[in-house]
């Protein structure tokens, strides 16, 4: 197996150093190190992350290959610096059995450019009616101990209970989409004066909160794990501030379009700006900015949903919820944070990776460690072009848009899937 020196890098920006990466792991870190055969990686100037972990992707395999791929949103993920990748399981079939979640675990293998950790449903497709086997999920070849119906809110409060009752046996968690779907019957976008303005349906923050308030409790309760999906709200932040004082086991992420983006964008009636839980007011995004660096929001997801263009580019009220993020997601919180890259390792990549149980991730960049890392080039500045993204949809709301850092290489187990800002495979 080649073996990879990379020469000068600043590790979460510190003092340039060399590390050796042999057989899948850092052999070596120290300074002036040579190469003994190894093939050099210039990185002066570049910083060195922990491979990013992704909690919330829409891979859309099986199902809708038109809009992605396993492979292609692999492809997308590893040239975002994403060394791992939680697979959603709205897809058709739904991912409510061990056989299809073993199919994308092999998929991911396959694809061989992050590693993808397939989510399981909660309920039997999606419908919250009864509960999936997640037993047979977590024993099966894919290893699954995240469960979600994510695109739906696990409403039913037996089942929800229910669900964080069984998962308990194997460290599992309930990442909930939290949506009270009385209270989002048609919406369309954030409920407020934007909406009012646009003639817009609107979904109410507080249909994200009352799941969560409810949610938090049941987990207390029953002494379980719950992950809150996409935190949009400033009233999210508090319930989930409360719950965490009060020793409850939660953790949250948040979206890189929530942390940036506000209702405002829907003034043109751009579907590309629709998604679920919608853009909402300033406020909201300045509490979830400072939840994030606070440590009340655990970690940065991207809820990367690609859609294919004739479920896109339509009229608002047909147009389907979700945006790309995976390409984009370190620039926007770089952009929203700054480049305090210790805190960043600690929301994009070690958190994400302790929640989904991944041990190979999220790991400090010292010797014996796993290489799996992301070198950034934090001087950077690159305008969004959505022709030249990986993934096979074109819906990112950044179009045109000048974003600070770009990943410049990615290394998996020691092997680079992005090198020069090019996928390998
Ligand atoms: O905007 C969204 N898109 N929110 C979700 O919860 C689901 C996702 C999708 O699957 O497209
Ligand atoms: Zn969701």
């Amino acid at each position: 197996m080649t073996q990879y020196l990379i020469k000068g890098v600043r590790v979460l920006g510190g003092e340039p150093a060399d590390l050796l990466l042999r057989d899948g792991v850092i052999a070596e870190v120290g300074t002036g190190l040579d190469a003994r055969g190894a093939q050099l990686v210039d990185a002066d100037g570049l910083v060195a992350l922990p491979g990013l972990v992704d909690l919330h992707t829409h891979l859309r395999e099986p199902g809708r290959e038109d809009a992605e791929t396993v492979e292609t949103g692999s492809r997308a993920a590893a040239l975002g610096g994403y060394t791992a990748v939680c697979a959603m399981a709205n897809t058709d079939p739904v991912a409510d059995t061990a056989g299809v979640v073993e199919q994308v675990y092999r998929l991911g293998r396959e694809a061989g450019l992050v590693d993808v950790q397939p989510v399981g449903a909660v309920t039997v497709g999606l419908r919250g009616e009864r509960l999936a086997e997640l037993g047979a999920m977590a024993s099966s070849a894919a290893a699954v101990r995240i469960f979600s119906d994510d695109g739906h809110c696990v409403a039913d409060p037996r089942l929800m209970r229910r669900a964080l009752e069984y998962v308990k046996a194997f460290d599992g968690v309930i990442a909930q989409h939290a949506e009270e779907p009385r209270l989002t019957e048609g919406a369309q976008m954030h409920e407020g004066e934007v909406a009012t303005r646009l003639g817009l349906a609107g979904w109410p923050a507080v249909a994200e909160e009352a799941i969560i308030a409810r949610d938090v409790l049941l987990a207390e309760h029953v002494d379980s794990r719950l992950h809150v999906c996409h935190v949009s709200s400033a009233g999210s932040v508090e319930i989930l501030r409360w719950a965490k004082a009060r020793g409850i086991r939660v953790t949250a992420e948040v979206c890189p379009h929530h942390l940036l983006l506000t209702d405002e964008r829907a003034t043109g009636y751009d579907p590309v700006f629709k998604v679920n839980p919608p853009l909402r007011t300033a406020a909201d995004t300045a509490a979830l900015r400072a939840a994030l660096a606070e440590g009340v929001i655990d970690a940065v997801a991207t809820d990367h949903a690609p859609h294919a263009v004739e479920d896109k580019e339509c009229e608002w009220a047909y147009a389907r919820p979700g945006m790309l993020g995976l390409e984009t997601a370190l620039s926007i919180v770089v952009e929203v944070l700054g480049p305090r890259w210790d805190l960043i390792a600690e929301r994009m990549s070690r958190t994400p990776a302790r929640i989904a149980g991944l041990s190979g991730h999220g790991q400090d960049l010292v010797a014996g460690a796993p290489a799996n890392l992301t070198l950034v080039d934090p001087a950077a500045r690159w305008t969004v072009d959505p022709a030249e993204l990986a993934s096979r949809s074109r819906n990112t709301p950044y179009a045109g848009m000048t974003l600070p850092a770009r990943v410049v290489a990615t290394f998996l187990r020691g092997a680079p899937t992005v090198l020069d800002g090019k996928a390998l495979r």
